[in-house]
Order: C-alpha cells, then structure tokens, then sequence
C-alpha cells in the first residue's frame, strides 16, 4: 500500500514536471510581416511552445492590415482558439514607418490567403497582455517580433506585470550596427522610445537580434527542404519564404535572415544561442544613432566629478546588466529545426 502510494506521487510529480516543463506559454506580439509569418508558424508548430494570444502592432504593414494576416495565418493554422488582439494604431511618439518594400503589398510577400475562419478578439492588444500575465503570474514569457508599442503600453498601464511575466524576448536591436541605417534595427527604429521603456523595465529581457539574425539565412537548400512535403502551412511557409530568398539575392545574400523565426526557436531552445549579460540603452536622441541599442560589455561607466574648469575621473561605477544579448547562433541547427516543424504541415 505505500509502496502503490509513493509510486501515485513519483507519476504526479512526473506529469505536473512535464505539463509545466514542457511547454512554455507565450504571448505572441507581432507586425506582420513576412518573417513574423515564418515564426508564427514554427510557433503554432513546436509542442515546446503554448500560444495564449496573438497581439498586433503596426510595424511592417498598417495595424488594419497586420490584423488581417494575423487573423488569416490563424485560420491556416486552424487555430481561432487563440485569441488574437489588435493593438496600438501608431508608435508612441512618432509616425509609423511601413516594410512593403521588404514584405510585399500585403506585407505576406503577396501570397494571398483564404479569408479567415476566425474572428479579432474584441479586447485592447496591451489590456490582453496585462490580463494573461495576472491570469499566469510567472509563467508567460513575451516574445516581441515587431516595434515595441504594445509591450511599452501593457507596462505603462499596469507596471505591476514586471515581476510577473517569466521572460522577454526580444526579436530587436544590434550591438554590431543597424540594418535600416548604420546604428538602428528596424523594430527599435520604428519605437525607440517604447523600446527604451521595455529595456528599462526590470524585468528578464533576452535581446535576439542582428547579430545573431543576420547569421541564419535560409537559403535555397532549405527551400529545396521544404519543397519535399507538402500541406497548407508548408507551402504557405515555402512561397514566402522563396520570395524573401529571391530578393536577398537581389542584394549579393546567398539566404534571407530568419530575424522574427530565430526568437521563436529561442524561446523553443536557448541552448541554440549563446548569449552575454549587458546593459542595454535605446538611443532616443542621437542625430545618427536614433533607435540604435548601445551595450555596455564591461558592465562599468567611469565616474566624472567637475573639479573647478574640469572633470576628473574618480573612479568606475558598476552598471548591472539588464538584458542578455544573444551574440551567437548555432545556426544550421535552428534553420534544421524550422524546416523540421514546418515540413509537411
Ligand atoms: C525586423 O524588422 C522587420 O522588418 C522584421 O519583421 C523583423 O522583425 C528585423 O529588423
Ligand atoms: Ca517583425
């Protein structure tokens, strides 16, 4: 009899580990966008991950036309069971920058989708956010993939969801130069001040971005991959994906960075990057440097006190880190699980 008790409790134990250990519940915020739609997919297609919500904000494509893919992509993925939100309408503090150039007309590089099966879900993108975190206290991890409005609004709303939310990860920023110009990457750029805020909010940031991004080019062998098998998300996936591969070429890159897949696959697996701890700033004024992330690898600042005419250093502060920053990518190994969760879908 305590033997078959004790035996009732190991398997408890076991199966409250693996219903907790096995999947992280994620909030999903995003502008998309055709990379945005190469990581919903690995999302809705990696049994690691628990997508709660679908939040959109305007980045890549208007919030109204964002909102429409979103819901579409859903509706590929046969899954109206999630909700998804509409958020902000414009950034914080300036006028939206839109990606068709990047993204194509329809910001899916124009591969039409069926109507959507399902439908917005009436609540406020930030207020959903805000409501999921109370639901779950420590158990929601956000992964921004577009500007950071939405994420910057949830906090000002209710600053009490910093200790509550598990982690954040960011697909933004570069310690190595920009991709919109020499210091920005594009979903900082396009908010920085919402950015700063999210950086600055105590909470566990991991920073995914160019520099690990622009390491993982899906190229013409992983569309050859993916050109194998067949089904409505695998060929979705594998005509956008193709359209990106065709116009990375146009700009001397054998692949196309998997910037928004690769913070998914994060979120699937953080030994697929290594990643240093660093406090990050967003440059909000700078005349060339506006939206660029500025890193402190050495964890100190030189402490300057005006003696008289002059400043005299007298001494170094410490500054704690408060973001990871990815700065390394296994990245044949994430472009083989992404193929993996999509083939065949
Ligand atoms: C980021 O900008 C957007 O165009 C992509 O979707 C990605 O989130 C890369 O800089
Ligand atoms: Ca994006």
């Amino acid at each position: 009899m305590t033997r078959y008790f004790f035996l009732c409790i190991l398997f408890a134990l076991f199966f409250s580990f693996s219903a907790s250990g096995a999947t992280r519940k994620i909030i999903f915020d995003t502008d998309p966008g055709s990379d945005d739609a190469m990581a919903l997919m690995l999302a809705l297609n990696s049994p690691e991950l628990d997508v709660r919500a679908i939040t959109v904000v305007p980045g890549n494509v208007t919030a109204k036309q964002g909102l429409e893919n979103a819901l579409r992509m859903v509706s590929l993925a046969n899954r109206c069971d999630i909700p998804v939100a509409a958020g902000a309408q414009h950034p914080l503090f300036q006028k939206l920058i839109t990606a068709e150039f990047w993204h194509g007309k329809n910001g899916l590089a124009d591969v039409e989708l069926p109507p959507s099966k399902c439908k917005v879900d009436s609540r406020y993108g930030p207020d959903l956010i805000i409501e999921l975190v109370h639901a779950a206290p420590h158990d929601i991890t956000l992964v921004p993939v577009g500007p950071l409005t939405n994420i910057a609004l949830a906090l000002e709303k209710d600053p009490s969801i910093v200790p509550l939310v598990k982690e954040v990860i960011i697909m933004g920023g570069s310690i190595t130069g920009g991709n919109v110009n020499a210091a920005a990457e594009a979903n900082i750029y396009n908010d920085p001040e919402a950015a700063q805020i999210v950086f600055q909010a105590g909470w566990q940031v991991t920073m995914v971005g160019l520099d690990v991004g622009d390491k993982t080019l899906l190229s013409k062998k992983h569309l050859q991959q993916l050109g194998q098998t067949h089904g409505p998300i695998n060929d979705f996936i594998s005509k956008v994906a193709s359209y990106l591969v065709d116009l990375s070429a146009k700009f001397g890159s054998p692949g196309t960075p998997m910037y928004d897949p690769l913070a998914v696959g994060v979120a699937i697996d953080s030994t697929l990057v290594t990643a240093s701890a660093m406090h990050v700033d967003v440059e909000t004024k700078g005349e060339f440097t506006r939206g660029e992330t500025v890193a402190n690898r050495r964890g100190a600042v030189e402490r300057n006190v005006l003696h008289g005419d002059r400043y005299v250093i007298e001494g170094v502060d410490k500054v704690e880190p408060n973001a990871k920053v990815c700065v390394a990518v296994d990245a044949e190994r994430f472009l083989q699980l992404f193929v993996s969760r999509i083939g065949g879908k």
